[in-house]
């Protein structure tokens, strides 16, 4: 039998407890999840899970609407006009199933052999596909450009093209050099031209502008050290995902590779997901958040079936 009494209770209980637990979500999901992700073109077929085994990773993308097989973030992403049929007819389904918190616009829109958009092209795309998923509660990232000069261009002229109605919670970006000190001048400037967080969503140490001047595998080692300690650092940086989960790199520099030619988790995957180093702290605290979350959920679980 319920007491009007009793349900008054459970009813205070239960608003205290869930003003306490999404503050608890909310501190988590800013201040401790780790940024890493990964750019993740193979499907199921290479096994994904050996990349998630420190918690490192904490989401991945696919250049494209369809998720994988994997126990981590998925965000969706809106890769140009190829996709906007494959796109416009999935979204829905995929945002509620795989709790999707984040789409991504277009990938390289400056560049021909990419998504190849004019700015306005751009505006009337997300305009048209990606700015009615913010009524779902979707953070939306910018198209991605290549790191050639015309990239920033092309963001501001989209946003001109835009005219307000385009609404970019975040700045992705796409980075190719050797020098990492250059990637940190070109993420701050970024930050500071646009003024919003930013995912770098592609990044590698290659180098596009003269061929004979790659970087050794011992360069790549302290270039991913030094941009990935940056970026960990850098409280505007939000979200990042090295090029290299692959095992064709597509005329990257073969040595940026985070697996073997047979799909294994290399010495540089392993350096990527922290297997050492200062991803095991931010693993800690991580899960130790998510465990008070499951016993505090349990305990308020106990305490509502006991009264009703
Ligand atoms: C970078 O290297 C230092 C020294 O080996 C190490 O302590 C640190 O965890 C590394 N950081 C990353 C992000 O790999």
């Amino acid at each position: 039998m319920i007491t009007t009494r009793a349900l008054l209770f459970a009813r205070s209980i239960f608003v205290i407890a869930s003003v306490v637990l999404s503050n608890i979500v909310e501190s988590g999901a800013s201040g401790s999840t780790p940024k890493a992700g990964l750019a993740w073109p193979n499907s199921n077929y290479v096994n994904v899970n050996q990349f998630l085994t420190t918690h490192k990773v904490s989401w991945y993308y696919t250049w494209s609407p369809y998720s994988i097989n994997a126990d981590v973030e998925f965000v969706p992403m809106l890769w140009g006009q190829s996709q906007v049929n494959e796109f416009a007819a999935s979204i829905d389904q995929t945002i509620s199933r795989e709790h999707v918190t984040a789409v991504l616009g277009m990938n390289e829109p400056q560049q021909s052999d990419q998504s190849n958009l004019t700015p306005e092209q751009g505006a009337q795309m997300w305009k048209t596909y990606l700015e009615p998923l913010r009524a779902k509660g979707i953070r939306l990232g910018s198209p991605a450009p290549s790191s050639a000069p015309s990239g920033k261009v092309w963001i501001q002229d989209f946003l001109q093209a835009c005219n307000g109605g385009c609404t970019v919670d975040f700045i992705a970006l796409h980075w190719y050099d050797v020098d990492a000190t250059a990637f940190e001048l070109y993420v701050q400037d970024f930050y500071e031209t646009f003024k919003r967080p930013i995912w770098v969503t592609e990044w590698a140490c290659q180098n596009f502008n003269d061929a004979a001047k790659q970087c050794s595998y011992d360069d790549i080692v302290r270039f991913m050290n030094q941009t990935q300690t940056f970026m960990d650092k850098a409280e505007y940086v939000e979200r990042y995902a090295w090029f290299g989960a692959m095992e064709n790199l597509q005329g990257v520099n073969v040595d940026d590779a985070l697996m073997d030619k047979a799909g294994k988790i290399n010495s540089l995957g392993r350096q990527y997901i922290a297997a050492q180093g200062i991803g095991g702290a931010l693993t800690a605290r991580h899960l130790s958040k998510r465990t008070f979350r499951t016993t505090a959920l349990s305990f308020l679980s106990a305490i509502l079936s006991e009264l009703l």
